[in-house]
C-alpha cells in the first residue's frame, strides 16, 4: 500500500486520534473515498497514456471538479484509490515548487494562486487497488485509513455535478436528517435506466426517497422506477462490513451495488437524495463534450466568446 499526504508539510499519517464518541450518526462526514483505479476503456484512445480523470473540462481536470465539490461539502480528508498509470493524479494534487517559482518570477500571480490552491484543498492520501475487483473492492482498499466507526462519502471519478449547492452537501443533509446511508439519485427517461443502478421507494415530504429496492442495471421492463443511482454515496460502517461478504458476481468482483441490495434485504433503512444540479457523465464522450460546452459558456474568460461562436454554427 502506498500512502502519501500532500499538506506541504512533513508527511504524517492520515489516521486521526481515537474518536471518543462511537455513535456513528453523530459523526460529521469528514472523509471521502474517491476510486480512480478504473482503466477508462469507455474513453480510449484519450485515456491510453493518461488517467481519464485528468482530462480537462475547459481548464481543469475532471477530478479537480470532484475534489472541489467534496471540499465545498465539508470534506477535509480524501483517500484516492488508484492503480498503475494514475500517477498524474498524485502530481496534480501535490505542490509543484518549480512551477510556483517560475510563475512568481514571471509575475503570473493569478495562475500562481490557482496552482497553490490545488495543493491546499484537503489532506489527501493515495492507496493502490492491487487487483481490478470492482468498486466495492476499491472501497475496501481504503478502509485502513477510515476509523472503524466512521461514516464516509464516496465519489466516483466520472461525474461532474454543477449546481448552487454542492451535490455531496445535499446528500450529507439527508444523512444528517435520517441517520442512514444515502445514495444520489437522478430521474432519467425510462429507456436509459439499464446502464445504472435503479431504485424503488417512497418519496418523503422533504423530497428525499426512502429506498426499498436497489436493482443494478435492470432491463427497462424490470426497472422499479426511472430514478437512477449516480456515483455519490454516504456509506456507514454497516455497509462497509457487508462489502467483503458480497463477492458475488460471476466475475469475482465486489460491488457496492450488491452491498446496498444486501443491506436492504437485511431490513435496514437506506435513503436517496434527488439532488439539484446538472450532472455531466464525463466517462462518456457525449457527456464530456456537453460539459465542455456548458461549463465553457459559464467560464469567465471564454464564456461570452464561446456563446458568439456557437451562434455561428448552423
Ligand atoms: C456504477 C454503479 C451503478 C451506478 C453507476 C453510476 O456502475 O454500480 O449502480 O448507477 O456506477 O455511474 P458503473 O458505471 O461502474 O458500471
Amino acid at each position: 500500500m502506498h500512502l502519501v499526504e500532500h499538506t506541504g508539510a512533513a508527511v504524517t499519517p492520515l489516521r486521526t486520534q481515537p474518536i471518543p464518541c462511537y455513535n456513528v450518526f453523530t459523526m460529521k462526514i469528514r472523509k471521502a473515498i474517491i476510486p480512480v483505479a478504473g482503466m477508462g476503456t469507455r474513453f480510449l484512445p484519450a485515456a491510453k497514456a493518461q488517467p481519464k480523470e485528468m482530462l480537462a473540462v475547459v481548464d481543469k481536470p475532471v477530478i479537480q471538479y470532484i475534489v472541489e465539490e467534496a471540499v465545498a461539502s465539508g470534506i477535509e480528508e480524501i483517500i484516492f484509490v488508484t492503480a498503475i498509470g494514475k500517477r498524474a493524479i498524485e502530481d496534480h494534487f501535490d505542490r509543484n515548487f518549480e512551477l510556483e517559482y517560475r510563475l512568481e518570477q514571471k509575475k503570473k500571480m493569478e495562475a500562481l494562486k490557482e496552482i497553490q490552491k490545488i495543493g491546499k484543498l484537503a489532506k489527501i492520501a493515495f492507496v493502490r487497488q492491487t487487483k481490478p475487483l470492482g468498486d466495492g473492492h476499491a472501497i475496501l482498499s481504503a478502509l485502513p485509513f477510515v476509523e472503524k466507526h466512521e461514516p464516509v462519502a464516496i465519489l466516483f471519478g466520472d461525474d461532474i455535478i454543477d449546481g448552487k449547492i454542492p451535490a455531496l452537501k445535499q446528500l450529507i443533509d439527508v444523512y444528517n436528517a435520517y441517520e442512514s446511508p444515502v445514495i444520489a439519485l437522478q430521474k432519467v427517461p425510462k429507456k436509459d435506466v439499464s446502464n445504472y443502478g435503479v431504485i424503488g421507494g417512497k418519496k418523503m415530504k422533504d423530497g428525499s426517497w426512502q429506498i426499498d429496492r436497489f436493482v443494478e442495471k435492470p432491463s427497462v421492463a424490470e426497472a422499479p422506477s426511472d430514478l437512477i443511482v449516480i456515483g455519490r454515496y454516504i456509506i456507514t460502517p454497516e455497509i462497509m462490513a457487508m462489502l467483503p461478504k458480497v463477492s458475488a458476481g460471476k466475475d469475482g468482483e465486489i460491488r457496492l451495488a450488491d452491498a446496498f441490495a444486501a443491506y436492504l434485504a437485511s431490513g435496514k433503512s437506506l435513503y436517496g437524495c434527488q439532488f439539484d444540479g446538472t450532472r455531466y457523465d464525463c466517462g462518456s464522450k457525449l457527456g464530456f463534450v456537453k460539459a465542455q460546452i456548458e461549463l465553457g459558456l459559464k467560464h469567465k474568460d471564454i464564456g461570452a466568446d464561446l456563446k458568439k461562436y456557437l451562434k455561428t454554427l448552423t
